[in-house]
């Protein structure tokens, strides 16, 4: 069978080809060339046969984060710079426990430098802004994460407004979201999970959503509201669905791209979908199933991924999907961070005097 074989996970096997589907955009016949074929997809253990490309976040994050760490290493050499990164938390929270690790740890897989701050629950708040003040004026830490949600005594807002704009990785500072929501993103940290997405669908659909719907599931300040201005940058046609959104599922048939991020295991069904649409799944909902007599918790996505695969063109899993996705994207906002402490262009690896210079004579070509 043609095709590629890959791993999304522990025991998971599928097997991905490019059968992106021909009815999204008939005027673009190199990415939407073929009607879909059905593919045997394993995930967790369970069977689907599928329509729809499997995009492999996890594959995608290792091939992003070995290109992390081989920056890394050359800013290190080159300036003496090594990329650090502080994650803190507050409280028990079994989930954001996980996630802080699984931080920590992919920052020293990059060569990072790393700390993680695990501070009590009951911990005031100005133990944490003072806690702030320190990383903040750290010359070693270019970027600082404060794990969400905090116990419910903290300001949220006064905290998250408090991590310096310019080591503010996770883009939750108001500087950070008007950058962005403006456009103007090539100096802007942008929230890791909307630039996970957006890189998985520019992988299918190339940089230029011209005549695209898209719908995003979700309103919040983390991934609905900034992936939506990542998608209107890219020239989509934007809606912003929530919870007081009429006909949801009519919304949704429209959508040539659906972001969900609901936190509703398994909400989007086969019938909402655009035959050959890319649908990215935030979801990551923890739910109890049983097997075999024994009851388990399983991570779910808010997609029901058995029915959506059999009608979309591209879907990502969960896990595997967005989630490895959101870590790779905090180690690349780090690294840039630490590259504009040295000076160096992010895109390019230029000095600012060397991009000063080029424009001027870019300038001078155009004349
Ligand atoms: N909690 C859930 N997602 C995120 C995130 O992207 N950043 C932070 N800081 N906390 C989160």
């Amino acid at each position: 069978m043609p095709g590629m074989r890959g791993s999304v996970g522990p025991g998971t096997m599928f097997t991905r080809r490019h059968n992106r589907g021909y009815y999204l955009h008939p005027d673009r016949p190199l990415l939407f060339s073929r009607p879909p074929v059905p593919v045997v997809i394993h995930v967790q253990g369970s069977i689907f046969v599928a329509h729809a490309t499997l995009i492999d976040g996890k594959a995608r994050a290792a091939e992003l984060s070995a290109s992390i760490t081989e920056s890394a290493a050359e800013l290190f050499e080159t300036h003496g710079v090594r990329p650090g990164l502080a994650v803190v938390s507050v409280g028990d929270d079994p989930a954001s426990k996980i996630y802080t690790r699984n931080k920590k740890r992919t920052a020293e897989t990059c060569g990072f430098y790393s700390v993680q701050h695990a501070l009590a629950a009951d911990s005031s708040q100005e133990t944490v802004l003072a806690l702030l003040t320190e990383l903040n004026a750290d010359p070693a830490i270019h970027g600082i994460l404060v794990q969400l949600p905090l116990p419910d005594h903290l300001d949220e807002q006064l905290i998250t407004q408090s991590v310096a704009p310019e080591k503010d990785v996770d883009g939750f500072h108001f500087q950070n979201i008007g950058k962005l929501t403006a456009g103007q993103t090539e100096d802007a940290f942008v929230p890791c999970t909307p630039a996970g997405c957006m890189l998985m669908i520019e992988d299918q659909l190339g940089k230029d959503f011209s005549g695209l719907n898209a719908v995003i599931i979700g309103r919040s300040n983390i991934v609905g509201k900034p992936m939506a201005s990542l998608l209107l940058k890219a020239n989509a046609t934007v809606t912003i669905t929530h919870s007081r959104t009429s006909d949801l599922p009519g919304v949704c048939r429209n959508a040539d791209i659906l972001v969900a991020a609901v936190g509703r295991p398994n909400m989007v069904k086969g019938e909402w979908i655009k035959p050959g649409a890319i649908v990215i799944d935030v979801g990551i909902n923890r739910i109890q199933v049983s097997e075999g007599g024994e009851t388990k918790t399983k991570l779910t996505g808010d997609v029901d991924f058995d029915e959506v695969s059999k009608v979309a063109g591209a879907i990502t899993p969960v896990p595997g999907g967005v989630g490895p996705m959101t870590i790779a994207m905090l180690m690349a906002n780090t690294l840039a961070s630490a590259r504009r402490v040295a000076n160096i262009s992010e895109l390019t690896g230029e000095s600012s005097e060397d991009r000063e210079r080029r424009k001027f004579s870019d300038d001078l070509a155009q004349t």
